[in-house]
């Protein structure tokens, strides 16, 4: 087992992060950049192997671990990790195995997207034409060692945002180029939690850092991640902004997103960032079927805590219960509105 590092989860109530607008109606882009060869080629030389965390899990704690206080956000987010520095994650044997994944013809079919922010994305693929990357990101060994870095324990927040990759090549159009680096403006995520690891050689690059608002106004900027290396943030209530990188021919980053496995903790995972990027009925069905769990294990928890208060002969406090009312009414509106 990975050594663990232990956070105190954060227990106070803290305000709801702003909320963050964003296309609505857009129907997926397909990228127009062709992908170059060589990916094409390690996608077709595959040799399909099984997850295995002995063999492909290489944890080393990261060096630095923030706090929300560190950054000057104390009492806000649902944990009270802010993000890591890069940090040991996988083996170069699973990394080079989630390439091929990610460039196998059957995923490249149809789960090729771009964006106004950026020209590659490969999402969306689920776990029948991508086994290994999939049962890496749900085996309980790999979400452990995450959970124990964010403070609380998380699963992945759906098919859609398992293994999400965003795909940088030097393409010789230095326009698109120089837009493209540091297209990633000042932004909050949609989900609680991101890992992001990087699939590319990063020898010889410059830049990529992350960078953080803090509370203050301030900035503190985090390394970014090289060969096999991985961060976490709570990107969902910490404005950040990815800062230019130079000096290298490619750069791939595989990102999965992750929310509160206790279906009793704060839930605040919106569909903003998703949405222009995804085939809307599909990530509407995993978003609601998720929620309708949530809610029927907190009715299932509500309803034992009355039963119990009843049968000790205590009068039934209607206040406690309207005010659990008003948070069920509050997540389920915040539902309603992301299935536009
Ligand atoms: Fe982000």
């Amino acid at each position: 087992m990975p050594a663990v590092i232990q956070v105190t989860p954060n227990p106070t109530v803290r305000k709801a992060p702003p909320k963050v607008v964003g296309p609505t109606n857009a129907n997926p882009i397909r990228p127009t950049k062709k992908l170059p060869q060589y990916m094409i080629n390690e996608g077709l030389a595959r040799q399909p192997i099984q997850f295995d965390a002995t063999k492909h899990l290489n944890f080393e704690k990261p060096s630095k671990l923030y706090t929300m206080e560190e950054i000057g956000l104390a009492g806000e987010g649902i944990s009270n990790t802010a993000a890591s520095e890069p940090f040991s994650l996988f083996t170069p044997e699973a990394i080079k195995q989630m390439r091929a994944e990610i460039f196998s013809p059957g995923v490249l079919e149809n789960n090729q997207f771009a964006s106004a922010f950026a020209s590659n994305m490969i999402r969306g693929y689920g776990p029948k034409l991508a086994p290994f990357i999939f049962d890496a990101y749900n085996s309980p060994e790999f979400l452990r060692v995450i959970s124990d870095l964010a403070g609380l324990d998380l699963v992945p927040a759906s098919d859609w945002e398992t293994g999400h990759t965003n795909v940088w090549f030097e393409d010789g159009q230095v326009d698109v180029n120089r837009t493209e680096k540091s297209a990633f403006s000042w932004h909050r995520d949609s989900f609680p939690f991101v890992c992001v690891t990087m699939l590319s050689d990063c020898t010889g690059m410059t830049g990529g850092e992350t960078a953080m608002r803090m509370g203050t106004g301030g900035i503190m900027k985090v390394r970014g991640p090289s060969m096999g290396t991985s961060c976490i943030m709570q990107g969902r209530y910490i404005e950040h902004a990815a800062l230019t990188a130079e000096g290298i021919p490619e750069r791939i980053a595989i990102v999965t997103a992750f929310r509160p496995k206790d279906p009793l903790v704060t839930d605040e995972l919106i569909l903003t960032g998703s949405r222009p990027i995804s085939h809307k009925e599909d990530l509407y069905y995993q978003y609601s079927k998720y929620r309708l769990d949530v809610i029927e294990a907190r009715s299932r928890h509500q309803f034992k805590k009355i039963l119990e208060h009843k049968r000790y002969g205590r009068d039934f406090d209607a206040n406690e219960m309207k005010q659990w009312l008003a948070q069920q009414r509050d997540f389920i509106d915040a539902w309603i509105e992301e299935l536009i």
